[in-house]
């Protein structure tokens, strides 16, 4: 049952309208980034036509309204994921700056040699190479939680893992392409059973389900707005303020510092300290739209929806011959369907489902470490989101029966 009214919602994205190669586009590649809505498009136009000025500068107007504009935005997106309060939610471009931050500013301050940083096989790049650059400079070793025979995530391989030298869980709420919604809180408890620090990469799970940091344990979490109908270059690192305030700055520059001399300066309380220069406003606003927009539908809702279409897709493509289906089965399954179609190149899937108007990903997905855990150089990926109806799934269901049989008679 799919709970949401898409052709509603379809209306604010002018994008959805398009033809793609004289078909109705189907937007299939929403984990890699969402498309955006007018109120989110209409407040940053607004922001350049009316109120334009740099933040946290200026005695005129224009300042003092374009940094409430700012402001209000991060309390918005405080509130969003339930943070305790608004100043521990700090502006980055994105999961990656964010993620690349706390490995940095956190990793520099608190890592030394031996100490070991829990990953799992399935993490993004960005939460695996800034703690592979933190550990080459610290001497801190990392290793990899494995998934099960489900692939999901082995709980009880990380508890073997553990150790008084454990001192990050680096963990992301959702996979970018197995579509399970990892059990976070137990991941966090886990992690403070030896005093470590969880962090967590909410990149995929920020956009589609309801995220309370604290009820999840999280120490640091991290996520981006452009996969949550928010523009590019707009993202967040949430931690508790306790770490923000003992953490030395990650870029330094203008708006970050209380005194400075030619030798040495003394640095901003948080959030300023870790937002040097100036930041992305527009996009940060735009973020706040973004965040009213999906709360305006409801998370809860949303991630129904979700998991509705995958589910709906998954009985749709388990009968199709020559299919390989990745990612486990459940109520922990978000709406993201990784597959490959046997003797077919991924990239060549994606090309037959573009002739036919569909986008979706092909590729590493940035998990080379998962490919290699699934034997697969790369797969294809659909990804849905709360525009995405149960029409454009047997759409896609028979473009891809369609690109099955032109590639067989090549075979
Ligand atoms: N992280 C994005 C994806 O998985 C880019 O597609």
């Amino acid at each position: 049952m799919v709970l949401l009214n898409p052709s509603t919602l379809r209306q604010d994205f002018p994008i959805l309208s398009r033809q793609i190669h004289g078909k109705p586009l189907i937007y299939f590649d929403n984990a890699a980034s969402s498309q955006k809505p007018r109120q989110v498009v209409e407040a940053m136009v607004a922001y350049y036509y009316q109120h334009h000025a740099n933040v946290h500068r200026g005695a005129h107007t224009l300042s003092v309204e374009a940094t409430e504009l700012y402001e209000e935005a991060r309390r918005k997106v405080a509130r969003f994921i339930n943070a305790p309060n608004p100043e521990s939610l700090l502006f980055t471009r994105n999961t990656t700056e964010a993620l690349n931050l706390v490995a940095q500013s956190w990793g520099r301050q608190n890592l030394k040699d031996g100490d070991e940083i829990i990953v799992s096989e399935a993490e993004h790049h960005a939460n695996l190479i800034p703690w592979q650059l933190i550990a080459e400079r610290t001497g801190a070793v990392i290793k990899a939680v494995r998934l099960t025979p489900e692939q999901r995530l082995d709980l009880e391989h990380c508890q073997s893992l553990l150790s008084s030298r454990t001192k990050v869980v680096a963990i992301a709420h959702m996979s970018n392409i197995l579509g399970v919604v990892n059990p976070i809180r137990r991941f966090a408890d886990l992690a403070h059973s030896v005093g470590a620090v969880m962090v967590v990469d909410g990149a995929q799970a920020v956009p589609h389900l309801p995220v309370d940091v604290q009820a999840l344990g999280a120490d640091f979490y991290a996520f981006s707005g452009h996969k949550m109908c928010g523009p590019t270059g707009a993202g967040a690192l949430w931690a508790r303020a306790e770490l923000l305030r003992a953490m030395p700055p990650f870029l330094g520059g203008g708006e970050m510092i209380r005194k400075v001399y030619i030798d040495h300066s003394t640095y901003a309380d948080i959030p300023m300290r870790f937002e040097a220069g100036t930041p992305n406003i527009a996009e940060v606003i735009g973020l706040g739209a973004a965040v009213d927009y999906l709360s305006g539908i409801g998370m809860q809702a949303i991630f129904e929806h979700d998991q509705a279409l995958a589910r709906y897709a998954l009985e749709r493509l388990e009968g199709l011959e020559g299919i390989t289906l990745y990612g486990p089965r459940g109520d922990d399954r978000g709406g993201i369907i990784p597959f490959n179609l046997q003797g077919i190149h991924p990239h060549d899937v994606a090309t037959a489902l573009d002739s036919e108007g569909i986008a979706v990903r092909a590729g590493h997905h940035c998990a080379q470490p998962l490919m290699r855990a699934l034997g697969v150089q790369s797969t294809a990926r659909a990804s849905f989101y709360f525009y995405n109806t149960e029409d454009e799934v047997e759409r896609f269901v028979e473009a891809l029966v369609k690109a099955r049989d032109f590639f067989a008679t090549f075979a």
